[in-house]
């Protein structure tokens, strides 16, 4: 359920945002179905904004978190919901003896997984987080996921799943949303975007993506410790950035946002020339010359079993 706009772009609506439109909680199939419709119109899309966004020493998301993996020969690791597979990338270059797997629901992430990667050295699975079945127990010493764990729901079958495949020792660690107020600015351009998201579905944010918990610190570190129960859980909070021209900034910023694929043409326009406004950090005059900063605050989860 896609319409075209003059863009050519697709303006996402599904049985989930119908549900939000009549006040209704949605399921997790809704939820599933939803996000499986943004990828497989958008395959790709997650990557741009994380590859560019930078932390103070220079690593992306990807790299910082992939720095959980130590650099031993035949460790085996999971991506968990790899999508078009940077992160799978960065440890095949790091290493051509790590063991790794992928998997993700949507095919269309997983052909331009496979694509980018060497012939034959990941295992790549279409396969529900929920539902790991072509993992088996105690036979992966990292898994990995990479922004997704916060658009699961219901997310206590992914750690049961997460917890069963994993070896005594292994490691969980999971990048999601850090706290707003960690990055300047960050809370501004998310309730900016979804203002107008809330013009078409007034309920869009109170009802959100995935479990609600996975995303603040607290709750998450609760979340993790009872699906964990003798593991140990630190939580780590930092900061992304990138700059450029301010159109480009915001186009790459509003990308980002899962809100900003159901915005109507004119409302992602208008929304998009706010968003250069609120990003500037230079005071010309034309958006062609000026600078923007797009600011993001990031957790990294990590559980040791
Ligand atoms: C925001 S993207 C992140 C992709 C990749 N980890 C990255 O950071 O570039 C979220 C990915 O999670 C996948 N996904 C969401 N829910 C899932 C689920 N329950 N099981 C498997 N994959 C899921 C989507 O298909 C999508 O590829």
């Amino acid at each position: 359920m896609t319409n075209k706009n003059i863009n050519n772009q697709l303006v996402i609506n599904s049985t989930w945002t119908e549900n939000l439109a009549r006040n209704q909680q949605p399921d997790g199939k809704a939820l599933l179905a939803h996000l499986r419709s943004v990828h497989k119109n958008y395959a790709g899309f997650t990557e741009k904004c994380p590859s560019i966004c930078r932390d103070k020493a220079g690593r992306n998301s990807y790299e910082w978190l992939a720095e959980i993996v130590p650099n031993t020969n035949g460790i085996r690791v999971l991506d968990l919901a790899c999508g078009s597979g940077p992160l799978l990338k960065i440890l095949c270059d790091r290493n051509k003896n790590f063991i790794l797997k992928g998997v993700d629901m949507c095919p269309e992430e997983l052909a331009l997984a496979k694509a980018r990667l060497p012939d034959g050295v990941v295992d790549l699975f279409e396969l529900k987080a929920q539902n790991l079945t072509a993992v088996d127990d105690n036979s992966i010493d990292v898994v990995l996921c990479h922004w997704a764990l916060t658009l699961m729901n219901p997310i206590t079958p992914v750690l049961d799943e997460v917890n069963r495949v994993l070896s005594s020792g292994g490691r969980f660690a999971a990048l999601v949303d850090g706290p707003m107020k960690a990055a300047p600015k960050y809370s501004d351009v998310h309730n900016l975007i979804y203002r107008f998201a809330q013009a078409k579905i007034p309920k869009y944010g109170e009802i959100d993506l995935g479990d609600p918990r996975i995303r603040s610190t607290d709750t998450s570190k609760n979340l993790l410790h009872e699906a964990f129960p003798d593991a140990k859980v630190n939580i780590e909070t930092s900061v992304v950035s990138m700059e450029g021209p301010v159109t480009e900034v915001a186009e790459t910023a509003a990308g980002f946002f899962y809100a900003s694929f159901i915005l109507p043409t004119e409302a992602r326009r208008i929304m998009l020339s706010e968003l250069s406004n609120l990003l500037a950090i230079s005071k010309e005059s034309r958006d062609l010359q000026r600078q923007g900063r797009f600011s993001i605050p990031i957790n990294r989860l990590v559980v040791t079993k």
